[in-house]
Protein backbone atom coordinates (compact mmCIF):
# COMPACT_ATOMS: atom_id res chain seq x y z
CA UNK A 1 0.00 0.00 0.00
CA UNK A 2 2.78 2.03 0.56
CA UNK A 3 4.31 1.94 -2.74
CA UNK A 4 1.30 2.38 -4.32
CA UNK A 5 1.11 6.03 -2.07
CA UNK A 6 4.90 6.53 -3.28
CA UNK A 7 3.93 6.31 -6.76
CA UNK A 8 0.93 8.28 -7.04
CA UNK A 9 2.54 11.07 -4.84
CA UNK A 10 5.10 10.87 -8.12
CA UNK A 11 2.66 10.86 -10.90
CA UNK A 12 1.26 13.89 -9.20
CA UNK A 13 4.76 15.67 -9.17
CA UNK A 14 5.15 15.25 -12.32
CA UNK A 15 1.71 16.29 -13.77
CA UNK A 16 2.78 19.44 -11.99
CA UNK A 17 5.43 19.91 -14.25
CA UNK A 18 6.97 23.40 -14.47
CA UNK A 19 7.39 24.19 -18.30
CA UNK A 20 10.03 26.69 -17.30
CA UNK A 21 11.75 25.05 -14.94
CA UNK A 22 15.42 26.29 -15.94
CA UNK A 23 13.91 29.80 -15.54
CA UNK A 24 15.21 32.16 -13.09
CA UNK A 25 11.97 33.65 -12.13
CA UNK A 26 14.12 36.39 -9.72
CA UNK A 27 16.21 37.24 -12.45
CA UNK A 28 13.03 37.35 -14.43
CA UNK A 29 12.00 40.37 -12.42
CA UNK A 30 14.77 42.18 -12.43
CA UNK A 31 14.58 41.96 -16.33
CA UNK A 32 11.20 43.15 -16.60
CA UNK A 33 12.42 46.06 -14.74
CA UNK A 34 15.86 46.41 -17.22
CA UNK A 35 13.84 46.21 -20.73
CA UNK A 36 11.25 48.72 -19.50
CA UNK A 37 8.55 45.72 -20.27
CA UNK A 38 5.46 47.50 -18.69
CA UNK A 39 6.03 50.99 -20.10
CA UNK A 40 4.26 50.14 -23.41
CA UNK A 41 1.37 47.97 -21.34
CA UNK A 42 0.98 50.35 -19.34
CA UNK A 43 -0.32 52.80 -22.20
CA UNK A 44 -2.55 49.61 -22.81
CA UNK A 45 -4.12 48.84 -19.79
CA UNK A 46 -3.44 51.77 -17.31
CA UNK A 47 -1.66 51.55 -13.63
CA UNK A 48 1.27 49.46 -13.61
CA UNK A 49 0.76 47.34 -16.81
CA UNK A 50 0.69 44.01 -14.88
CA UNK A 51 -2.60 43.61 -15.57
CA UNK A 52 -1.85 43.02 -18.83
CA UNK A 53 -1.22 39.65 -17.77
CA UNK A 54 -4.20 38.94 -16.17
CA UNK A 55 -6.71 40.57 -18.58
CA UNK A 56 -9.83 38.14 -19.06
CA UNK A 57 -8.86 38.63 -23.17
CA UNK A 58 -5.35 37.55 -22.64
CA UNK A 59 -2.92 36.48 -25.77
CA UNK A 60 -0.55 34.29 -23.97
CA UNK A 61 -3.38 31.21 -23.25
CA UNK A 62 0.15 28.51 -23.29
CA UNK A 63 3.34 28.32 -22.47
CA UNK A 64 4.44 28.47 -26.03
CA UNK A 65 2.47 31.74 -26.71
CA UNK A 66 3.68 33.51 -23.59
CA UNK A 67 7.34 33.21 -25.58
CA UNK A 68 6.20 34.10 -28.82
CA UNK A 69 4.59 37.11 -27.47
CA UNK A 70 7.64 38.17 -25.52
CA UNK A 71 9.77 37.79 -28.74
CA UNK A 72 6.99 40.19 -30.56
CA UNK A 73 7.51 42.67 -27.52
CA UNK A 74 11.19 42.55 -27.30
CA UNK A 75 11.56 42.93 -30.93
CA UNK A 76 9.25 45.64 -31.27
CA UNK A 77 12.25 47.84 -29.03
CA UNK A 78 14.77 46.37 -30.98
CA UNK A 79 16.44 44.08 -28.31
CA UNK A 80 17.14 40.46 -28.92
CA UNK A 81 16.25 38.49 -25.70
CA UNK A 82 18.57 35.50 -25.19
CA UNK A 83 17.43 32.23 -24.38
CA UNK A 84 18.44 32.39 -20.67
CA UNK A 85 16.44 35.26 -20.47
CA UNK A 86 13.43 34.44 -21.84
CA UNK A 87 13.10 31.45 -19.91
CA UNK A 88 13.95 34.18 -17.15
CA UNK A 89 11.33 35.97 -17.75
CA UNK A 90 8.73 33.32 -18.44
CA UNK A 91 9.72 31.59 -15.17
CA UNK A 92 8.88 35.07 -13.54
CA UNK A 93 5.52 35.75 -15.42
CA UNK A 94 4.35 32.09 -15.49
CA UNK A 95 5.14 32.26 -11.21
CA UNK A 96 3.17 35.50 -10.75
CA UNK A 97 0.47 35.34 -13.38
CA UNK A 98 -0.11 32.70 -15.84
CA UNK A 99 0.42 28.98 -13.67
CA UNK A 100 0.79 27.06 -16.99
CA UNK A 101 1.57 23.45 -16.22
C1 LIG B 1 6.91 48.34 -27.67
C2 LIG B 1 5.95 48.18 -26.59
C3 LIG B 1 6.09 46.93 -25.71
C4 LIG B 1 7.17 46.56 -24.97
C5 LIG B 1 8.48 47.29 -24.77
C6 LIG B 1 6.81 45.30 -24.34
N1 LIG B 1 5.55 44.94 -24.69
FE1 LIG B 1 4.59 43.23 -24.10
N2 LIG B 1 2.91 43.84 -25.12
C7 LIG B 1 2.80 44.99 -25.88
C8 LIG B 1 1.48 45.07 -26.44
C9 LIG B 1 0.94 46.20 -27.32
C10 LIG B 1 0.80 43.91 -26.00
C11 LIG B 1 -0.64 43.51 -26.30
C12 LIG B 1 -0.74 42.88 -27.65
C13 LIG B 1 -2.18 42.59 -28.04
O1 LIG B 1 -3.11 42.87 -27.28
O2 LIG B 1 -2.34 42.05 -29.15
C14 LIG B 1 1.74 43.16 -25.18
C15 LIG B 1 1.46 41.95 -24.57
C16 LIG B 1 2.35 41.21 -23.84
C17 LIG B 1 2.07 39.91 -23.29
C18 LIG B 1 0.77 39.13 -23.44
C19 LIG B 1 -0.27 39.58 -22.44
C20 LIG B 1 -1.51 38.71 -22.57
O3 LIG B 1 -2.50 39.16 -23.12
O4 LIG B 1 -1.45 37.54 -22.11
C21 LIG B 1 3.19 39.50 -22.63
C22 LIG B 1 3.39 38.19 -21.89
C23 LIG B 1 4.17 40.53 -22.77
N3 LIG B 1 3.63 41.56 -23.51
C24 LIG B 1 5.44 40.47 -22.26
C25 LIG B 1 6.39 41.49 -22.40
C26 LIG B 1 7.72 41.43 -21.82
C27 LIG B 1 8.27 40.30 -20.97
C28 LIG B 1 8.34 42.59 -22.18
C29 LIG B 1 9.74 43.04 -21.82
C30 LIG B 1 10.83 42.18 -22.27
C31 LIG B 1 7.41 43.35 -22.99
N4 LIG B 1 6.23 42.64 -23.10
C32 LIG B 1 7.67 44.58 -23.53
C33 LIG B 1 3.79 45.95 -26.07
C34 LIG B 1 5.06 45.91 -25.52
Amino acid sequence: MKKIIFFLLLAATAAQAEPFANGNAENGMKLVEKYDCNSCHKGKVGGDGNAIYTRPNRIATSADILIDRMEQCSGAIGKQLTEQEKLDLAAHLNKTYYHFE
